[in-house]
């Protein structure tokens, strides 16, 4: 019976030969005069050889800085969003005042079983186990599917919720736009939205990343608040159900009219990606999305 050695040997010597014979072509076609069409054949499947052999490898070998990479640029987008990013951030630093959790959408409870610092949201919503169609009545985000369990990050001060950033995404004109909103912890007010993965036309609906438009969701109420919603509208809607009135208006927000605190001015020139951010805040916030989850945030909070 031939031990690991042998074989190892046969291997080799059949490595070596074949090395031979491609020593031997080569030196054979590089003989052919230049306009042979063996040789022009050859020449061009030999650089097509090399060209694969190098993009592949630098794919391989660039991997693990591309993973570091989206890491540090996810936590770099979740500091932003929160309005604790600038300059002299270290986000490393930073980050470690933030703990990941992984939320069971339907239920609004935290899910075991997961390690939040692999989960992959995106992977996971066309993953057939752990992913969902969603039926395109309710496809208000036009997204197609979701995952059943989102990862979520908490900011705690003495033990107190104090923001919740939320994953978020919707269609806009021409993209899916991926981004995060962050709640203080009542699960109501707005911290900010922070669009970072969009491709809208720069200037108009890639406005999203506009400075100066995404200041203005800060301090924005989700839901109605029980002393504004008359009688129609009890307690128990805004805690246990919720469903978002939050939304962009056509130019700019009258703040001195009644319902101003929901209302966020839309983008100029870029109705159909505001359509996009309104669809995506109503989706995601409403009880599809994370109304559960923040249903329970509140209750927690007594
Ligand atoms: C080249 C080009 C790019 C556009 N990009 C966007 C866009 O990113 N988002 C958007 O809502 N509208 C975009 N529009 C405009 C839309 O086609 C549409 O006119 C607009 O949404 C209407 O918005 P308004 O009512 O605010 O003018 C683009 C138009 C053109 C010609």
């Amino acid at each position: 019976m031939p031990n690991s050695n042998s074989s190892g040997q046969a291997l080799s010597d059949k490595f070596a030969g074949l090395m031979e014979k491609a020593n031997a072509y080569a030196q054979r076609v590089l003989a052919l005069p230049n306009d042979s069409f063996e040789k022009t054949l050859a020449v061009a499947f030999a650089l097509c050889l090399v060209g694969a052999v190098l993009v592949s490898g630098s794919a391989v070998i660039l991997k693990p800085l591309q993973v570091s990479n989206k890491a540090a640029d996810e936590k770099t987008n979740i500091l932003e969003v929160v309005g604790m990013l600038d300059e002299k951030t270290n986000v490393e630093e930073a980050f470690k005042k933030f703990e990941a959790k992984i939320v069971d959408l339907e239920t609004g409870e935290y899910a075991t079983g997961f390690d939040p610092a692999t989960f992959d949201q995106r992977k996971a919503a066309k993953d057939p186990a752990l992913g969902v169609e969603i039926p395109s009545d309710k496809d208000l985000a036009k997204i197609g599917r979701k995952s059943k369990y989102a990862k979520v990050y908490l900011v705690k001060e003495d033990g107190k919720v104090k923001a919740v950033i939320l994953p978020v995404n919707g269609y806009g004109l021409w993209s899916t736009m991926y981004g995060f909103m962050a709640l203080e912890g009542d699960g109501q007010t707005v911290i900010g939205l922070n669009l970072f993965d969009q491709a809208e036309t720069p200037g108009l609906g890639g406005e999203v990343v506009n400075p100066k438009w995404k200041a203005i969701w800060k301090g924005k109420k989700v839901y109605k608040e029980a002393s504004e919603a008359g009688q129609e509208f009890s307690k128990k809607h805004h805690t246990e159900v919720g469903e978002p009135v939050l939304t962009l208006v056509k130019g700019s927000v009258d703040p001195s009219k009644p319902g101003a605190q929901h209302q966020v001015d839309g983008l100029a020139g870029a109705t159909l990606t505001s359509n996009g951010v309104n669809n995506l805040v109503k989706y995601w916030l409403g009880s599809e999305g994370f109304a559960p989850y923040l249903a329970k945030l509140r209750s927690q909070r007594g």
